[in-house]
């Protein structure tokens, strides 16, 4: 047996060995989905619209985006970010890249990272790779943040505190005037805040929780996502100009990877368009997100804690999270079992994403279900 078999065999034994799921059936109400605002449901009908505007787009950068010739598209999705927030932004291939990117290339002598327990993996990639100073405060702890700037605000030239807007695994929000009423206290700390699951989901124009709470303005660098609630794929980050160029000749995924193709970013222009007008159905989905909480609340017996469209439904056992999703799977709900590493042990769940085109009563058979499990 070689070694990879030895470690896969412990994954099976700990009921943690993943595969990856199938593609979902017709019929089936898929609550795993990050497509918040049911725009990917749609994708096929905007292709007329999408070949009529942008007939020019192609589908390779050829190089990254120091180098490629084929810009245009990135720079009108930069433009068209610009004037939403007010602020530069910068182009990533992914989440991942931008957050491993940003966090690596911030990480200068005498910097500290304090970031909440709960942020994504990217982000301690970034942090792991960069080798950075970094500590973590419990979740969400705002008090328990304070103590430890007040312990090391002297002792280093900059401090970067790290949040997410929602966080990925259990839906509730980062308290985000607080976290600026800090940068007011200890002047001189940054914020860097993570807005994947916001974007598109929150604010008027769709911008995300520091559009929300009028905050933009207060945040040195938010990242947003494309291939959740926008439907596309890529990331962008949202700082000033002289971070921006920075990044463009420090972050290391933005350097040396070929930049999203041209198609890719002209689809995430239109969809982008599309989600500042969606006010209605975001209306609708925290409508429906909380009325799908509150029936958790009464199965479970406990508070899901979730503030948004993501819903945890704690199992705190990987084989009781495979079963209840087995069982969901045959009523016809797709609802992805949360493991480690994802989440620490214990905090293994069935984690509900909804989206925008969903009706409360889709739902009626999966509260039975897990009522009567
Ligand atoms: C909070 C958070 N940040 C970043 C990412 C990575 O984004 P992407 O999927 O675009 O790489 C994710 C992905 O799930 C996420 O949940």
């Amino acid at each position: 047996m070689t070694v990879y078999s030895e470690i896969l065999q412990d994954f099976a034994e700990e009921k943690r060995l993943r595969r990856l799921p199938e593609e979902l059936a017709p019929g089936l109400i898929d609550l795993s989905s990050n497509d918040y605002m049911s725009l990917g449901e749609h994708c096929k009908e905007l292709i007329p619209e999408f070949m009529e505007r942008f007939p020019d787009a192609c589908f390779s950068s050829s190089a990254s985006r120091l180098l490629s010739s084929k810009q245009k598209y990135h720079k009108k999705l930069e433009s068209l970010l610009e004037s939403l927030y007010g602020k530069p932004a910068l182009l990533f291939n992914s989440g991942y890249h931008a957050n491993v990117g940003c966090i690596s290339a911030l990480t200068l002598p005498s910097t500290l990272f304090i970031c909440d327990r709960l942020i994504h993996a990217s982000i301690i990639d970034g942090l792991r790779m960069a080798d950075s100073k970094f500590t973590r405060f419990p979740h969400n702890d705002i008090n328990r943040l304070e103590a430890i700037l007040k312990k090391e605000y002297d002792n280093f030239n900059r401090i970067i505190i790290v949040a997410e807007a929602i966080y990925s695994m259990d839906g509730d929000e980062a308290p985000l005037r607080d976290l600026v009423e800090l940068k007011r206290r200890y002047p001189g700390i940054m914020l860097y805040l993570d807005e994947a699951h916001a974007f598109g989901v929150r604010g008027d124009k769709g911008l995300g929780l520091a559009e929300e709470k009028s905050l933009i303005e207060e945040i040195d660098i938010i990242v947003g996502t494309l291939g959740k609630a926008a439907a596309s794929a890529g990331a962008f980050i949202i700082s000033s100009e002289e971070l921006k160029l920075f990044f463009i000749n420090t972050a290391r995924p933005f350097i040396f990877s070929t930049a999203l193709p041209p198609v890719n970013a002209a689809w995430s222009i239109m969809m982008i368009e599309r989600l500042n007008s969606m006010k209605h159905e975001r209306k609708h989905l925290s409508a429906i997100s909380s009325y799908f909480a509150k029936h958790i609340e009464e199965i479970s017996g406990r508070n899901t804690g979730s503030t948004s469209q993501i819903i945890p439904f704690l199992t705190g056992d990987s084989a009781r999270s495979l079963d209840i999703a087995a069982k969901l799977k045959e009523a016809g709900f797709i609802a992805l079992p949360i493991r480690r590493p994802t989440v620490p042990p214990g905090g293994e769940r069935i984690r509900f994403s909804l989206c925008s085109d969903m009706k409360p009563e889709d739902f009626d058979d999966l509260f039975q279900i897990l009522s009567a499990l």
